[in-house]
């Protein structure tokens, strides 16, 4: 093989495992944070994907957008492409009309908690304080 060509096919091989890794897939779809994540505020809690995306659940179960319309995983990517975010707490402010759905508490236990008491396929979550609050992070110390 001329040395010019093997560098190209070397370099789109590079490219390719690059995009690959990058977790976007060629259909625009977003993928889900592998890793488990804090959800901050006066009372931080747990939550990792990975555990309820095994049940079978859709993006849509949680997500959902002004209208109060469910989320496919390609309308997420298309939300986030655009610069959009997903955290909750960015329309349950005063961004929604009802009062009550201003609240923390009210939108994380009405959805997660609810939910964990109900069960999904059969399959309860925890529902003790505990089960998903963690405490708050200590003050990072000097030099730290
Ligand atoms: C299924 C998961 C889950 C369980 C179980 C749960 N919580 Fe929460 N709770 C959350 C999440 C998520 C938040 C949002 C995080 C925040 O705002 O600090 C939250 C928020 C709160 C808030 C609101 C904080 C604020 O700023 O208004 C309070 C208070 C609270 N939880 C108390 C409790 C108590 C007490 C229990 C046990 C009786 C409990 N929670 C059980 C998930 C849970
Ligand atoms: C059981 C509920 C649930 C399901 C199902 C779910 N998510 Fe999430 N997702 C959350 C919560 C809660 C957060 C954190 C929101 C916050 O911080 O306010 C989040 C955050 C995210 C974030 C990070 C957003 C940001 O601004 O950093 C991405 C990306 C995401 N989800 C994608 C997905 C995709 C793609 C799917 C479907 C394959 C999915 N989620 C399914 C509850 C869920
Ligand atoms: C783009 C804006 C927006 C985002 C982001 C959003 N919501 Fe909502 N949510 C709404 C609107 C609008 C309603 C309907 C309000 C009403 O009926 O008065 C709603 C209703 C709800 C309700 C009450 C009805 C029900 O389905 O039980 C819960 C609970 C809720 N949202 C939780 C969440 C959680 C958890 C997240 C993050 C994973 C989230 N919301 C993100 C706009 C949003
Ligand atoms: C539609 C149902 C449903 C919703 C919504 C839901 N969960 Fe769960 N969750 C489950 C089920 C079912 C399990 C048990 C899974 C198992 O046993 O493998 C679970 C397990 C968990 C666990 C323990 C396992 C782990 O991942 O460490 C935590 C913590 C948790 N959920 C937090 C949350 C939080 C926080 C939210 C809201 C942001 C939420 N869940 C929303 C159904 C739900």
């Amino acid at each position: 093989m001329r040395r010019g060509a093997k560098q190209t096919l070397l370099f789109g091989l590079a490219a390719a495992v690059i995009f690959l890794a990058s977790g976007v897939s060629l259909a625009g779809t977003a993928a889900a944070p592998t890793g488990e994540l804090r959800i901050e505020g006066k009372k931080p809690a747990r939550f990792s994907h990975a555990t309820h995306l095994a049940q079978g659940m859709d993006c849509g179960q949680c997500h959902h957008d002004a209208k109060h319309q469910p989320l496919s995983a390609q309308a997420i990517e298309a939300r986030l492409s655009a610069g959009g975010t997903l955290a909750c707490g960015s329309c349950h402010t005063k961004g929604v009309a009802n009062k009550k759905l201003q609240r923390r508490k009210a939108v994380f236990h009405g959805r997660c908690r609810t939910c964990h008491k109900q069960g999904y396929n059969g399959k309860k979550g925890p529902t003790r304080c505990n089960g998903c609050h963690i405490k708050k992070k200590r003050k990072k110390l000097e030099g730290c």
